[in-house]
């Protein structure tokens, strides 16, 4: 409440404080004949981050976006987020610009806010700090590697189901799936499984994932001002481990594969420069934030979609069972059983479809030039968006039909589907995502039946789209 009522507060001050600067701008606005895309830019400094923040509250985040579109053109329109000038491309057109002129034209860009959190990103450039995490990323996470992981992931799901699912008549999903997800990535980032070492990371990582997407002001009780102090809190924990780890490298009893902290602090560039300690913790919280709240987002829209769809749940069940039935009891799941996952991960993606944990991404002009007859200015912050084409009935027939077919044989056109992005930028963790969600779903799905408490819950969308309430289910046990 409290953090409501401030930063409306703020809001009303800053509105009086630059009441003279609307005015002004608005006029100027219609003297200048330039060739910028149509649209408008809001109030100056917050521009129009409050009602792209609103409509994400109110669930509906693509509302701002496709009013837009209607509005001003469906190829592209300007606006003004998290005060900066910006541009939205949409359409598989859009996305395939975005994604293919990486380091061309654009760059990847983040919100302001991300670099006062992460002190780290902004010593060298964004470009060159996320080649050199993709890089790690892609090498801890190569197939090999995967491959490795599966068998973590199930015993972490079966401990998770035993002691937070089984014996209870009612649950509630999200707050569950994030437990999953944060534990899981605890203990194959930094080895860290235990539960009170868990507990003291969780809630300061909820407060700094929804800090990252605030409005930037560094007052007292704002989200982005809780978000920093959690951030240091954590980053003060992320030192000590750190440290320690160090020891144990050093003395060899920790193996620099074990995890992803012991790979960072393990590999140096090609001139023999390790990271800084700084930079592994940023890096590891970015990790930790990036991946752990998207994919318990489609998690939570799993068991939703799996709630409200009988004969999908029921085909999904048939899968996993038969892969269960082919297994010894205590065996646990290796990698060739997921790629018999088919029909369960097309239904994983339709989730995303419908429901994509990251709404789009953010990229910055590297130079002036000209998209579909507009001028974009060097320095204009540009957005791609999955409502754009996702929802679209030329893409996606019958658009609001949940149709796992959709990705059978080749699977949507380029450019349309889009819930990891794509090109260079594309999410590095998209294996890794697709193992913890199917190693979930096989073990929920072959030991509960669900129905969903309230049948009309609300989603909210802070940063990631979640049922307002926390998708509070009834479990039954599977009989198998
Ligand atoms: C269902 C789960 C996930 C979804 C939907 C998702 C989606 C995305 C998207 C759309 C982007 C690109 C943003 C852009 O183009 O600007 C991205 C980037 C990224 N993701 Fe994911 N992600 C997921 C899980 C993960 C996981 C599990 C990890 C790590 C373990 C991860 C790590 C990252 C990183 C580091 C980037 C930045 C890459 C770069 O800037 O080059 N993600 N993700
Ligand atoms: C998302 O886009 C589709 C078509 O592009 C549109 O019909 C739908 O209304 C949009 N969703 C919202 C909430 O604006
Ligand atoms: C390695 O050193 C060279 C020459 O000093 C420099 O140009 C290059 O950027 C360095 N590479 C990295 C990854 O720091
Ligand atoms: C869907 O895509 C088509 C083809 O690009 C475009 O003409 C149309 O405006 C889009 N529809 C919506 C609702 O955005």
């Amino acid at each position: 409440m409290e953090q409501i009522s401030l930063s409306w507060l703020i809001t009303l001050v800053a509105l009086f404080l630059f009441l003279p600067l609307i005015l002004l701008s608005t006029r100027n606005k219609a003297n200048t004949s330039n060739n910028f895309p149509p649209g408008k830019t809001g109030w100056p400094i917050i521009g129009e981050s409050l009602e792209f923040l609103n409509t994400g509250r109110r669930g509906v985040p693509e509302k701002f976006i496709h009013d837009r579109m209607q509005k001003f053109s469906s190829h592209i329109f300007r606006t003004s987020l998290l005060g900066e000038p910006a541009a939205v491309l949409c359409g598989p057109t859009g996305n395939k610009f975005l994604y293919s002129n990486e380091n061309k034209l654009v760059q990847a860009w983040w919100p302001s806010s991300v670099y006062k959190i992460f002190p780290s990103t902004g010593q060298s450039s964004s470009s060159e700090e996320a080649i050199k995490m993709r890089k790690m990323l892609l090498s801890f996470f190569k197939p090999e590697a995967l491959q490795r992981y599966v068998e973590t992931m199930d015993t972490i799901a079966k401990q998770h189901l035993k002691n937070e699912w089984e014996n209870r008549k009612e649950v509630m999903v999200f707050p569950l799936s994030k437990g999953y997800t944060f534990a899981l990535a605890c203990k194959l980032f930094m080895s860290i499984d235990d539960p009170i070492q868990l507990a003291r990371f969780a809630d300061p990582f909820a407060i700094l994932a929804s800090g990252v997407i605030a409005i930037p002001i560094n007052l007292p009780g704002t989200s982005f001002n809780k978000a920093i102090k959690a951030s240091e809190l954590i980053r003060k924990d992320l030192h000590k481990i750190i440290k320690q780890r160090k020891i144990e490298l050093a003395e060899k009893r920790a193996s620099p594969m074990q995890d992803v902290l012991s790979h960072m602090l393990s590999t140096s560039d090609e001139n023999g420069t390790f990271m800084s300690e700084m930079d592994i913790a940023d890096k590891i919280l970015g990790l930790l934030i990036g991946g752990h709240d998207t994919a318990s987002a489609a998690i939570t829209f799993v068991m939703k979609f799996l709630a409200e769809l009988p004969h999908i749940y029921n085909d999904v069940h048939k899968e996993q069972m038969e892969i269960l039935k082919s297994k010894g009891s205590r065996e646990l799941l290796k990698w060739e059983d997921i790629q018999k996952m088919k029909y369960s991960w097309n239904v994983a993606c339709e989730v995303m479809r419908l429901a994509p944990p990251l709404q789009g991404g953010f990229r910055e002009a590297l130079a002036d030039f000209t998209y579909n007859g507009f001028s974009i200015p060097k320095g204009w912050k540009l957005y791609w968006s999955t409502n754009s084409t996702h929802k679209n009935s030329t893409y996606f027939p019958n658009p609001e039909n949940f149709d796992p077919s959709r990705y059978e044989g080749n699977g949507p056109a380029p450019y349309t589907y889009v819930p990891f992005g794509g090109g260079p930028r594309m999410c590095p963790g998209k294996e890794y995502a697709r193992l913890e969600i199917l190693v979930f779903m096989h073990n929920v799905v072959t030991k509960f039946k669900w129905e969903k408490i309230l049948p009309d819950e609300n989603i909210v969308v802070n940063p990631m789209p979640v049922p307002a309430k926390g998708l509070p289910i009834r479990l039954e046990p599977q009989v198998c």
